[in-house]
C-alpha cells in the first residue's frame, strides 16, 4: 500500500458519461464507462483524501470498486446540465478536481415530452436539432480558488500517437487546466478495457508522463502528478 500522502485533501471526481434527453425513453449518450474515473476515486480515497465522486450513468458493477469506501461519497447524476450545477456547487470545497467524464458538448434543444412515435411522424424521419452544452470545465477553470488543482480528460481518436500529444497540448491551453489526461480510443481501445494508456500533460511545461498499465494504476500515477503540481 501507498503511503497516504493525499490524506488532508478534498477531491472532486467525475466519472462516467453523460446522457442528453430526446424524449421520457431515449438519449444521446457515449460510450465511457467510468472504470477509470471510478479508479481515481478508490485510489485517491485509499491515499487519504475525501472523495466526492459525480458518477454519470455508471453501471452499478463498476461502482461497486468504490462502495465500501467510507471517504467516497457518491453522488449520482444524468445530463451535462446536471453534472454542471452538482460541480460547480462543489467546486469551491475542493482542492482538486479531476474531471474524467465523458461530456456531451450538445444536447436535444427541445426535449419531447411524449415518446416519439413512428407512427405519428407520417413516414418523415424525426430531425433533432442540437444545441451547445457549455464547457463544464472551462466554468470550472474560471472560478478556480487558489491553488487549486484542476485536472482535463480528453478521449481522442488518433492515427499517430504524436498527434494525440499535440491535439492534448492545444486542448490544456483552450481550456486552461492545470494537467490534461489524454488516452487514445477508438471502436476497440479505450472505453470498456480494464488497461488504459494515458499522457499526463501539464501546463507549467514540465514533460508529459506517460501511464500504462490497469487502470488503477494508471490512476495512481495520475495522482503522482497531481501530488507534484499541488506542491510545485
Ligand atoms: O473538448 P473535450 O470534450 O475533448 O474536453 C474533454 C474535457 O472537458 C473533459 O475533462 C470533460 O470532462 C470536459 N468537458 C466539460 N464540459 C463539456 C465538455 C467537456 O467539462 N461540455
Amino acid at each position: 500500500a501507498r503511503e497516504p500522502d493525499l490524506a488532508g485533501l478534498r477531491i472532486l471526481v467525475t466519472a462516467g458519461g453523460t446522457r442528453e434527453p430526446i424524449d421520457p425513453v431515449r438519449y444521446l449518450g457515449n460510450r465511457s464507462s467510468g472504470r477509470q474515473g471510478v479508479a481515481i476515486a478508490a485510489a485517491a480515497a485509499d491515499r487519504g483524501a475525501k472523495v466526492v465522486l459525480f458518477a454519470a450513468n455508471i453501471d452499478s458493477a463498476v461502482l461497486s470498486e468504490v462502495q465500501d469506501r467510507a471517504a467516497v461519497r457518491v453522488v449520482p447524476v444524468g445530463t451535462a446540465a446536471e453534472l454542471e450545477r452538482a460541480a460547480r456547487a462543489a467546486a469551491a470545497g475542493a482542492e482538486v478536481i479531476i474531471m474524467a467524464a465523458a461530456v456531451a458538448d450538445y444536447r436535444v434543444e427541445d426535449v419531447a415530452e411524449q415518446k416519439i412515435r413512428k407512427e405519428d411522424s407520417a413516414g418523415a424521419a424525426p430531425v433533432l436539432q442540437l444545441v451547445e452544452n457549455p464547457d463544464i470545465l472551462v466554468g470550472l477553470v474560471h472560478q478556480r480558488r487558489p491553488g487549486q488543482v484542476i485536472v482535463g480528460f480528453a478521449a481522442e481518436t488518433v492515427e499517430h500517437e504524436d498527434e494525440l500529444v499535440e491535439r492534448g497540448r492545444r486542448k490544456l491551453a483552450r481550456k486552461g487546466a492545470d494537467l490534461l489526461a489524454v488516452n487514445a480510443v477508438s471502436w476497440s481501445e479505450g472505453f470498456e478495457a480494464g488497461e488504459n494508456t494515458l499522457h499526463v500533460l501539464s501546463s507549467d511545461g514540465r514533460p508529459a508522463t506517460v501511464a500504462s498499465g490497469t487502470k488503477r494504476v494508471v490512476a495512481d500515477e495520475l495522482l503522482d502528478v497531481v501530488r507534484e503540481t499541488l506542491d510545485s
